[in-house]
């Protein structure tokens, strides 16, 4: 897929807290994405990620710290103008349009980057008709990349969940960005279809050149494609490092095996990061 040679800058969390009131969701914790790498945050549930996802994409606005995206401080800056600064993301939860097509649910992730003149939209003049054309030739362009090119006209609820997903993650690469953020990219995927998505996204960092900031439960997932991994427990940040490391960290093997157990009495990810050990 054609791109242009964008410099993608390292994305820097400083320091960041989030609270809803006497929570402390996010506490205090930094680290870098580095352009170009696929960089993992992972923890156990409540540990936090979706809370710092929601900080560096303008959602929620930390209590303390600042997020920069090389010296430019994001902080501050409503959600719409940090897309267009090149911070792309894709939903836990899938928030499509079931009863659109597949091309207008991609075209949304593409009017961050309109001149946002709707009035003139809505008289069609003749620039913005040759603006939404373009816009959308690129669109049909990034779902092509995705597979989904025989699924343009198709309304996005009559695809199937794998689809679904990358109908979102194209929506997320319309706004042409420098640093992907994923949130559970893999959620609700049987390994076959896990094993397609890794190889997507490490496809998508090497294809555009971008950097990939991941959260992602699936431990296999994560330590086959991460470069780099930071952990969360309560809010905090308990590691930053290499998977190789990482996998051996005795504090984040406690938190895995503190979260929620299952029947055995360990819980499937510290078994999961164990076993990945064992296999290393
Ligand atoms: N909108 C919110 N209002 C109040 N508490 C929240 C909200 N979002 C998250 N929390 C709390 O913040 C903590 C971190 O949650 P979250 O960021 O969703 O963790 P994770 O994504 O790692 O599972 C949890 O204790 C959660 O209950
Ligand atoms: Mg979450």
């Amino acid at each position: 897929m054609s791109t242009d040679t964008r410099n993608v800058q390292p994305l820097r969390v400083e320091g960041v807290t989030v609270r809803f009131g006497g929570i402390v969701a996010v506490n205090d914790v930094s680290f870098t994405v580095q352009p170009r790498t696929i960089h993992a945050l992972i923890g156990p549930n409540g540990a936090g990620k979706s809370s710092c996802f929601n900080a560096i994409t303008g959602i929620y606005t930390p209590a303390s710290g600042q997020v920069r995206l090389g010296e430019t401080v994001l902080t501050g800056t409503p959600p719409h103008k940090i897309a267009r600064q090149g911070i792309g993301r894709a939903f836990q939860n899938l928030a499509l349009i079931g009863t659109s097509s597949v091309l207008d649910n991609v075209m949304l992730g593409r009017y961050s980057l309109t001149k946002g003149q709707f009035m003139a939209y809505g008289m069609r003049l003749p620039w913005t008709m040759r603006q939404e054309r373009a816009h959308q030739d690129r669109a049909a362009e990034i779902c092509d990349y995705m597979g989904l090119s025989h699924r343009l006209h198709t309304p996005a609820g009559a695809l199937s969940y794998g689809e679904q997903k990358r109908v979102d993650l194209a929506r997320a690469l319309c706004v042409e960005p420098t640093v992907l953020m994923l949130d559970e990219p893999a959620a609700g995927m049987n390994s076959s279809e896990t094993a397609m998505m890794a190889a997507l996204i490490h496809d998508l960092r090497d294809d555009l050149g971008i950097s990939v900031l991941l959260v992602e439960h699936d431990m296999s997932l994560v330590m086959g494609i991460a470069d780099r991994i930071t952990v969360l427990d309560f809010g905090r940040r308990i590691a930053d490092d290499v998977p190789a490391v990482i996998q051996r960290d005795p504090e984040v093997i406690k938190a895995y095996l503190g979260g929620a157990p299952d029947e055995s009495g360990e819980s499937a990810e510290a078994a999961a990061i164990s076993s990945e050990e064992t296999s290393a």
